[in-house]
């Protein structure tokens, strides 16, 4: 049975964000993402997502304080993440709170302040539920501080260092959008049947925990841990390889080229931790295991992707491999609502045809 997965079909047109595949560059509202990472913040490139355009110095300041209070768990979202079960991974936790949000507030058509509520309490869902687990009290927000600083003072309950809010902002902003990706896709297909903001979200984030997307991070962190020395390298690569497993981190649909976002945080890793054995070893598996893909699966292209690098990233922050996932949904829910309110904008619900290949039977 085909199944292309929708391979090379353009979905819809948008102005949001821009990915030359062949080039390797991607572009958010008409930006190069390499000049977004190093002149602006997580706020000033949400609001460009968001509203189409850079914010003045007052629009920046008030985007920041609707984030700061739209950071509060409700009470009934409180009383969701103290009632599921332990061993609930946490992509389906936040999926599950995020639902308890879908107040009557939330019908179509989606608003902006509803993007902003879902972005600001997102990192308070992920803190609360992985300090609860861990047997410690929940940290509040703190309007002292920005968004990404915030979800790190939230998660460990100290001040973090600027060189760490720095490679989680470079991060978030590198992953906040990424064209009809298959959580934005399944995100704009339930809006485009005029349900609300939240329902596309939890779609989006049911698709996102899938290991062959917002899962692979996780595979990453195995992988190195698997191979564990610069000797094992090529042994291991080349027996998974052998095996048809697919290396995490590896390949991309769009991409034919280096990934920009694996380039540019590689480049930001190298800055912040250039004597770091474990990113010897990152950058040694990224050689070997593409000097043997090319070998074994001759043009097919295969570079590292973002999750290669995302994986780097969240181990110099001592982030936990469950986390992965749950950060990039932090950062993935600006493109999310930015295509749920484009989708809004000019409706047509999505109804794709199958090819029927089955019997058909009796008269
Ligand atoms: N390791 C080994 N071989 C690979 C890999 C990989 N990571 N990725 C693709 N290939 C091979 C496939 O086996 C296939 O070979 P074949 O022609 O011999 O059958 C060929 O390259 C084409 O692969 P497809 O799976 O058809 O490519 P597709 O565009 O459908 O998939 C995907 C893209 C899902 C990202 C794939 O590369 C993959 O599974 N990578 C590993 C998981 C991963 O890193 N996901 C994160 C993606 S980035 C993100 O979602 C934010």
């Amino acid at each position: 049975m085909k199944n292309e997965g929708l391979k090379g079909i353009i979905a819809a047109q948008t102005r949001i964000s821009h990915i030359d595949g062949n080039e390797g560059n991607l572009i958010y509202r008409g930006y190069q993402i390499g000049d977004l990472t190093d002149k602006y913040s997580f706020e000033e490139v949400a609001f460009l997502l968001w509203y189409g355009c850079l914010p003045t110095f007052d629009k920046l300041s008030i985007l920041k304080s609707e984030l700061k209070e739209n950071r509060y768990l409700s009470v009934t979202m409180k009383s969701v993440l103290d009632l599921l079960p332990k061993d609930m991974d946490l992509m389906s936790v936040i999926r599950t709170v995020i639902s308890a949000e879908g107040k009557s507030d939330y019908q179509w058509p989606p608003t902006i302040d509803q993007a902003i509520r879902l972005t600001a309490v997102i990192p308070s869902i992920i803190t609360y539920r992985q300090r609860t687990l861990a047997g410690h009290a929940p940290v509040e927000p703190n309007s002292k501080f920005d968004h990404v600083e915030n979800y790190l003072y939230m998660l460990n309950g100290v001040l973090p260092s600027k060189a760490q809010v720095n490679a989680l902002e470079t991060y978030m902003i590198l992953t906040l959008e990424h064209g009809m990706n298959a959580s934005t896709f399944s995100a704009r297909v339930t809006a485009s049947s005029e349900s609300d903001m939240v329902s596309a979200i939890t779609s989006a984030i049911g698709t996102m925990k899938g290991p062959l997307h917002g899962g692979a991070p996780s595979g990453v962190m195995e992988l190195l841990n698997e191979i564990g020395t610069i000797e094992n390298t090529e042994n291991i690569i080349r027996e998974k390889l052998n095996n048809g497993e697919k290396l995490m981190g590896f390949g991309h649909r769009v991409y034919k080229t280096h990934d920009p976002r694996a380039k540019a945080l590689r480049k930001k890793l190298l800055e912040l931790d250039g004597q770091d054995s474990w990113l010897d070893l990152a950058i040694h598996v990224e050689n070997v295991a593409i000097n043997i893909l090319n070998e074994l699966k001759p043009g097919r292209s295969l570079y590292t992707n973002v999750e290669f690098y995302a994986a780097a990233i969240m181990r110099s922050l001592n982030l936990p491999s469950e986390l992965f996932t749950a950060t990039f949904t932090a950062s993935r829910i600006v493109g999310w609502t930015s295509h749920v309110l484009e989708q809004a904008e000019n409706n047509t619900i999505y109804r794709p045809q199958s090819e029927y290949i089955g019997d058909f039977k009796g008269s």
